[in-house]
């Protein structure tokens, strides 16, 4: 069994949580899709999780930040990214390991990617809408996932699947799927440490043959709201946690 997670954003609660649940699941693999770090108050444990215990572990966009000063953050963002590097940089061997990453993977018939297939790093795949928008996402899976079947991607924080046969979104009553054989999919995991469809529990998926799982689970929110405050991060960062936004 594969977890694929993302956007853990130094949230060590979270991913505690996270792990703890996938080790009781079995897993044998941990695909990351970026944004290990940022916005989160606890860089470095969650960064030495990911350097020492993921298969994959893309660049996303705050790690792109991170490495290379160059970003258009909202001045919260842009805070907490200094703070991060501050943080992170001292410590040679993770600083270079953040450098090293790549901004996507293939791996068999599924591709990962931070973003989208037409910008890893920065683009939104946007759950669609209304019709036009469910067309257009059909065709975009139809035209350009010709090379893969599966693409799994992170960034928007929101969890859902839409595939050649319409969009999926999970919900308690409903969390597992069979992977369509022959239709395309985008596989939308959720985050792990700042979710944003209004639902504070982390967010990841797993893996298991054709089966993909969308799970969420509580955590302890307040303790990393706490940690968020005392670190001197903005307090929007902290409140967003408890609201799911
Ligand atoms: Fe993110």
């Amino acid at each position: 069994m594969i977890a694929i997670l993302s956007d853990i954003h130094a949230n060590w609660e979270a991913l505690s949580v996270v792990m703890e649940r996938c080790e009781a699941l079995g897993v044998t693999q941990y695909l990351c899709l970026g944004d290990v770090i940022g916005y989160g108050p606890d860089p470095l444990p969650v960064a030495k999780i990911a350097s020492g215990r993921f298969t994959v572990s893309l660049m996303g966009n705050h790690e792109e930040a991170m490495v290379s000063g160059k970003h258009r953050f909202n001045p919260h963002a842009a805070q907490a990214i200094n703070w991060t590097r501050q943080q992170i940089q001292p410590d040679a061997t993770l600083w270079s390991w953040f450098q090293a990453r790549k901004t996507f993977a293939v791996k068999g018939n599924l591709l990962m990617v931070h973003g989208s297939i037409y910008d890893p790093v920065h683009d939104y795949v946007d759950e669609p809408e209304n019709p036009i928008e469910a067309q257009q996402m059909i065709d975009t899976l139809n035209k350009d996932f010709s090379g893969f079947d599966i693409c799994f991607a992170g960034h928007n924080h929101t969890p859902f699947m839409a595939t050649t046969m319409g969009t999926m979104v999970p919900h308690d009553g409903h969390r597992q799927f069979r992977l369509p054989k022959g239709h395309k999919a985008y596989v939308c995991v959720g985050s792990v440490g700042q979710p944003r469809d209004r639902d504070v529990r982390t967010s990841f998926a797993t893996l298991d043959g054709e089966v993909l799982t969308f799970h969420r689970l509580d955590y302890d929110l307040r303790t990393t709201q706490e940690k968020i405050r005392k670190a001197g991060l903005n307090e929007f960062l902290a409140e967003r946690l408890g609201e799911g936004i």
